[in-house]
Formats: structure tokens, sequence, C-alpha cells
């Protein structure tokens, strides 16, 4: 991104177009990228169109803000006067769509721990460079000595920036990806062999995931039925078919999806849906069977502003109602503050800091969780 705007900036233009310089970018990183626009603005005046969805990125780098809905733009005016006082009813909706926190502080003490990791290591194998690749692979380490618990009732957010090993993270926690050292779900250990097959069934129905992009994770050839019964198949395969589909209405009902709102809803394709309905789907999917514990990586950064308050206040309803725990993988540090009890800050693999979230986010000791929540202020 630095060698696009060096590129961009190489004929001293008066007016540098940014479309979402900066959204693919960690926060540390971006952080440096705006100081960098700022400070060319002003050794040079030039004027910069800068295109975003983040509103904090507004607030930090312009002077003025045009707000656009389909096609129009609602208002405009200087920043400071907006945000204080935003006319239009989508700029307000858009002000007001930083997440907030409603969970339950200190749920009921529910005995032991949903999961449990003791010095966690997790590794890719690789190709050695050169002649080293004739005697064997090598391996990347991506997680080191992870030790962490999730209680009943209870999150545990992760966050880091990008490579830092919090899928690989969640993958192994899924039982999906081999890992050294100890890991207990609800007290079972994943087992390595085929002849765990119907031990890890067991685990796997009470660790349910939900990943990212609500666009690649549901299959387009299946219906709503089809894909959040799949479940009951592998799980209960000796339900009736209509004790199943009884099953599916209650799932969807339990993430606000019904028949009122789509007719015809069970044999609906998930392209008919927009992305947070489509989360919502992936959600009934992981909580037909009733586990104890999602792992949700990223579950809401593929959504706008507006859409993942919705889903986050899905999942803290899901949460007092069900009492589910939480392992929660984010970037997004305000993310973590609505949503989290515990909170643990990878780096290149490792957790540098961890605690309640109050300690970590507000009075952070490691140099980059401090930088990483100013990032995020
Ligand atoms: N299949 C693979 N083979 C080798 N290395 C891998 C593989 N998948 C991931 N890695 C490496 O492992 C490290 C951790 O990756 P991981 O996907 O867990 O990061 P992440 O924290 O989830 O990042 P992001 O925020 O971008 O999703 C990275 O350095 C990545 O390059
Ligand atoms: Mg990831």
């Amino acid at each position: 991104q630095r060698a696009m705007i060096a590129m961009a900036l190489a004929c001293q233009p008066r007016l540098l177009l940014a479309d979402e310089p900066t959204t693919a970018l960690d926060v540390t990183l971006r952080a440096q990228i705006l100081d960098l626009l700022s400070e060319l603005q002003r050794r040079n005046g030039m004027a910069v169109l800068l295109i975003t969805h983040d509103l904090n990125l507004v607030r930090k780098f312009a002077d003025r803000v045009a707000v656009m809905e389909n096609g129009h733009i609602v208002e405009h005016g200087d920043v400071a006067g907006v945000f204080a006082n935003p006319q239009h009813p989508y700029t307000r909706k858009l002000i007001d769509s930083k997440p907030v926190r409603d969970i339950d502080e200190c749920p009921a003490p529910g005995g032991e721990p949903v999961m449990q990791a003791a010095n966690m290591r997790v590794a890719y194998p690789i190709a050695r460079p050169g002649f080293k690749g004739w005697f064997g692979k090598g391996e990347f380490v991506a997680v080191h000595a992870a030790s962490f618990t999730v209680a009943p009732g209870q999150t545990l957010g992760v966050v880091g920036e990008s490579g830092s090993g919090k899928s690989t993270l969640a993958l192994a926690a899924l039982g999906l990806m081999p890992h050294g050292g100890d890991l207990k779900v609800v007290g079972k250990s994943w087992g390595a062999t085929s002849a765990a097959a119907s031990h890890n069934r067991g685990i796997r129905r009470l660790v349910q995931v939900v990943f990212q992009d609500p666009f690649s994770s549901l299959s387009p050839r299946l219906t709503v039925e089809e894909i959040v019964g799949e479940g009951l198949l592998v799980h209960e395969p000796g339900l009736a078919v209509t004790r199943r589909r009884e099953r599916v209405m209650q799932a969807l009902n339990d993430v606000g999806l019904g028949e009122a709102q789509f007719p015809g809803l069970l044999s609906r394709y998930p392209h008919e849906f927009s992305g947070g309905q489509r989360q919502r789907l992936a959600i009934a999917r992981a909580l037909i069977v009733n586990p104890q514990l999602l792992v949700l990586d990223e579950p809401t950064s593929a959504l706008d502003v507006t859409i993942q308050k919705q889903v986050l206040e899905l999942l803290q309803r899901l949460q007092r109602e069900k009492g589910l725990s939480y392992l929660l993988i984010t970037h997004d540090v305000d993310v973590i503050r609505a949503m989290a009890h515990d909170v643990m800050v990878m780096k290149d693999g490792v957790i540098v800091e961890s605690g309640p979230v109050g300690q970590v986010l507000d009075a952070p000791r490691e140099a980059y969780t401090q930088r990483l929540v100013a990032a995020a202020a």
C-alpha cells in the first residue's frame, strides 16, 4: 500500500483519490499509512477524496464528510458538525452502529471449563529451501505454546494482526488440525487416529464453528433446510423427518429468520439472502446440534457496520439464553470490548498478553497491546 501511494504521488497530484486505502490492513499499519498520507497532504497541499466505510477513519482524517445511501448523498458538512449533530436518519444509524456491550458479566458458574489448552503448538509442514528439501520437510510453527481456558457461558476473545495465528488456533480448537501439547474440550481430547472417529464425533457436536465469509461458507447448491439440518444427519441420524424439520424451524427461529419474512424459507438457496442473513443461517446451522461452544472466526468482518451490530446483538442474546461459550476471533478491538469476558492478544503465533477485557484493553502491559488499542481508538 505504501508503494501504491508512492506511485500515485510521484507526479505530485493536486487530488488523491483513495478508495478504501486501509481496509485490508491491520490497525497498527493503518495508523502508519494515515500518518504518511496526512504528512504528505500537509507538505504538498494536496486534496484527498477518501472513500471508506470506516467512521473512525473519517473522524480522524477528514475535514468534511458526505454520507451516501443507495446512490444519493443524504448529508454532508464538516466532520465535527455531522458527527455531533447528524440530521439524516441513515447518518444517525451509522453513528449508532458501534457495538454495545450487553452480556452477562458473571454468568452462573457451570462447572468445568468448556475448553482448556496447555502449551498447545500448531505447525504447518513446509518445503525447505534448496538442497535441505532433499532431506525431508520443514515446518512453520503458527501457534507457539498457547495456554487458555474458555469458561462456561463466557466469551474468550482473540485479537491480533493478520498472520498472527488466530485462524490456525481456531482450526486446532475444532480438531481440524493436529496439535502438540494439551487441548481438552469439555474434559476430552481430540483423537488423532482414524479409530477415534466416533469419539471425535461426540466432541464435534459440542464445538461448532461460524466462519468469516458468509458468501463462501454456505454451499450454493443446498437449500436452507439441507444447510441448517446437516448437523442432525450426522449427530442424530435416527431423527424422524418431521422432527428434523421442526428442529430446523426452531434453529431458524432462534436466529430471527422466519416464514413470515421469507415465504418458502426452507427450500430457498443461500444466494437469496443478504450477508447478514447468511451469517444468521450459519449460526442456525451451528446451533441446531445444541453445542456448548461456538468458535467464531471473524464472524462480522465481512458485514457492514449496521449489520455487524445486529449479528453481534444476536450472538449476545443467544449466549444469555443458552449459556453458550464463545471463542471469538477478530481483529476489531471494538468487537472484543462489546463481546468478550476475557481476551488474549496474539502476535507472531505467541500469546503476548491475556486476562479480563477491562484489564487488558484499559491498562495494557505490553507495548504491542498498547499500540493495538491506541490504533483502534
Ligand atoms: N497452509 C499453510 N501452510 C503454511 N503456512 C500457513 C498455512 N496457513 C497459514 N499459514 C501461516 O500461518 C500463520 C498464521 O496464519 P493464520 O491464518 O492463523 O493467521 P490469522 O491470525 O488468522 O490471520 P488473518 O487475521 O489474516 O486471518 C501465517 O504466517 C500464515 O502465513
Ligand atoms: Mg484468520
